[in-house]
């Protein structure tokens, strides 16, 4: 699957994610034969750590490569390149299949087999790993998230969008995860729901001891739960951070514009209103250097065009420790 080597550089990492690379064809057998067809260059060099009992943040216009980053994780896509360790070992695709990465999808009621009960839909994932008392499990999981056992006995499309999220989480914590991947786990929700499957999300995962991969736009959502947010542009990562570090001192123009368009009732947040022109670029057609460049509001030149910026610790301090979690981004313009 990767032609990259690594090995574990993290304490207490329970995944570690090395120079992701996942490339996609475009367009069907016709463009191929007339030669037409495209390269979308949708993850680029995405490498991060989650540690064990951390929440993680993936946050990013539409498009971006957030859900290309999840699905790669579960096996769904295989990576172009790159190297993904779980507790230290290279995940093979056989692993995939069977490892304690779990995720609930964007759209959860849809990915709830509509002709299964509640119980059967919960008891598969329980039997393939071997539980003893499944009955019992069951009541368990459904109780956990907030809901009557009674429910067992019904069909999905009973259930309001809340409740079915309840139950997709149940049925992801029914395999006994290391880590789970939240993708847009709110969204389409009631906002006064939305609240709630947050705190069930973030209660469940910490009493737990299960690592959330959590993505969202919702960046509200995001300060409440993340102990730590990465920052995503056409299918890069431009910064990284504490939560704490990346909403009260954005380093990167693009993160500045993405937290200035939202309305936080936060005053420590004093950022002005910055618009960015233009979309976010064809992904199978990227700007040549800084990918952000065209739309960037801090642009200064000829090293933008030419030169891709790596990610760079905000911290001039020589004596600040190397942990992997400080606060950096990608930006020619805090180089000079
Ligand atoms: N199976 C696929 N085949 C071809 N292109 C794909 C495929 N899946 C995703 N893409 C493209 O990869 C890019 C990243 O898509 P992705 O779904 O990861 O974005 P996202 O950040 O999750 O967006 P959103 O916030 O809208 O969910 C997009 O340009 C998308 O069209
Ligand atoms: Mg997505």
């Amino acid at each position: 699957m990767s032609t990259s080597v690594h090995k574990p550089t993290q304490e207490n990492a329970v995944l570690e994610v090395f120079e992701l690379q996942k490339y996609f064809k475009s367009g069907g057998r016709l463009d191929r034969f007339l030669g037409e067809q495209e390269i979308v260059q949708a993850v680029e060099n995405v490498s991060f750590h989650l540690r064990e009992n951390e929440t993680l943040a993936l946050i990013g216009e539409s498009g971006c490569g957030k859900s290309t980053v999840a699905k790669t994780l579960i096996g769904i896509h295989e990576p172009t390149d790159g190297t993904i360790l779980f507790d230290g070992k290279e995940l093979s695709p056989e692993a995939v299949r069977t490892s304690p990465i779990q995720m609930i999808f964007q759209d959860a009621g849809e990915s709830l087999n509509p002709k299964k009960t509640v119980g059967r839909i919960l008891a598969t994932p329980l039997k393939f790993n071997g539980t003893a008392n499944v009955d019992e499990r069951i009541d368990e999981l459904l109780s956990q998230v907030g809901l009557d056992p009674s429910v067992k006995n019904r069909y999905p499309s009973t259930f309001s969008g809340g409740q079915k999220q309840r139950i997709a989480i149940a049925r992801a914590l029914a395999s006994d995860p290391e880590v789970l991947i939240a993708d847009e786990p709110v969204s389409g929700l009631d906002v006064s729901v939305q609240a709630k499957i947050i705190n069930l999300l973030d209660e469940l995962t910490s009493k737990m001891g299960v690592s959330l991969l959590v993505i969202s736009h919702n960046l509200g959502v995001v300060r409440t739960i993340a102990d730590r947010v990465h920052i995503m542009y056409l299918g890069e990562i431009v910064e990284k951070g504490t939560t704490e570090d990346v909403f009260e001192s954005p380093a990167h123009p693009y993160t500045r514009a993405l937290l200035s368009s939202i309305h936080i009732p936060d005053p420590t947040m004093k950022l002005e209103r910055v618009e960015l022109p233009g979309e976010l670029p064809d992904p199978s057609n990227p700007p040549e250097g800084c990918r952000f460049r065209t739309r960037c509001p801090q642009y200064i030149g000829d090293v933008c065009d030419r030169e891709n910026p790596v990610l760079r610790s905000q911290s001039s301090n020589p004596e600040w420790p190397i942990t992997g979690d400080e606060h950096s981004s990608a930006c020619h313009k805090h180089d000079q």
